[in-house]
């Protein structure tokens, strides 16, 4: 068993040395078809307000962030984000999955390898009291036992870290290394995704795709693993 806990070792070093090959070498990575796409994708829609992709570098380890839009108030993670330009150029709103999202989600995170993860609270006093409050459920939900199993999150990745479950090595589940490529999926995937994954894995009902308590989770998640570096997108078993 590998140590503890918040361990800041990310997804990446779980990988099987035949996946972290695939993953160094970009001829064979799938992802780099993702990221060609997200770039052409980029040029289309993005470019003419955004300029360049690296001008949005810091974007991916500052979400989730709280908004504050048509007098409510929520979270919203990086995919989100993509959607809401999406939208603002005309474009029909698309799922978090959607492989134009995917695409574009792995672009801004390639662009953000190696920046350090730190989500922020706004600045005013009653967006940083929110945010705080949305970060104290999220890591309620990450400690609530849940699902047929009746285990939380933490059991698994705080408590069972380098463990062998069903033909995976438990990580301490930290967010640096999305989107991923999942070989199961044959897919690329969001963190939104991977969460219900393991909602699914104890036999838990799913939260729907983009609901809040996703959101609160993914916080925490990020505030756990504070200053380290991202290093998505990545390939999964
Ligand atoms: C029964 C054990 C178990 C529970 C409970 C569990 N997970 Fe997981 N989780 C896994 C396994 C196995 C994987 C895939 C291997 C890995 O990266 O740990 C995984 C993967 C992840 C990953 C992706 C890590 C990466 O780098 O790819 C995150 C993030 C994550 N889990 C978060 C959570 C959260 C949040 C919860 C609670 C809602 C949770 N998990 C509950 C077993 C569990
Ligand atoms: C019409 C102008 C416009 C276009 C086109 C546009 N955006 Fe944006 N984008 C904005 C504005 C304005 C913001 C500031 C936040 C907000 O109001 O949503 C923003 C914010 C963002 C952010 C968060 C930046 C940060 O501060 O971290 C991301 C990521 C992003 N956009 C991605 C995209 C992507 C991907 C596309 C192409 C699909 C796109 N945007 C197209 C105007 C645009």
């Amino acid at each position: 068993m590998l140590s503890n806990a918040q361990t800041p070792i990310s997804g990446n070093q779980f990988l099987s040395s035949q996946l972290q090959a695939m993953q160094q070498d970009a001829d064979v990575n799938p992802i780099t078809l993702w990221v060609e796409k997200g770039q052409a994708l980029w040029r289309d829609t993005c470019q003419s307000c955004h300029q360049s992709p690296e001008t949005l570098r810091t974007s991916a380890a500052e979400h989730p962030r709280l908004i504050t839009r048509n007098n409510s108030t929520r979270l919203i993670n990086l995919e989100d984000q993509i959607n809401v330009c999406r939208e603002r150029v005309g474009q029909q709103p698309k799922g978090l999955e959607d492989n134009d999202t995917l695409s574009l989600s792995a672009l801004l995170h390639s662009v953000a390898k190696g920046q350090s993860i730190h989500p922020q609270p706004p600045t005013d006093a009653l967006g940083k009291q929110r945010w705080q409050a949305e970060l104290a459920q999220g890591a309620q939900l990450y400690a609530t036992r849940i699902g047929r199993l009746n285990l939380a999150c933490v059991h698994c990745h705080d408590g069972k870290v380098g463990a062998n479950l069903r033909a995976e090595v438990v990580s301490p589940g930290h967010p640096s290394g999305f989107p991923i490529y999942r070989l199961n999926w044959q897919n690329m995937g969001s963190i939104d995704r991977r969460l219900r994954a393991c909602y699914s894995g104890v036999q838990a009902t799913l939260p729907s795709a983009g609901s809040q308590p996703l959101r609160q989770l993914e916080l925490y998640l990020k505030v756990r693993a504070n200053g380290m570096p991202i290093d998505g997108p990545s390939i999964r078993r």
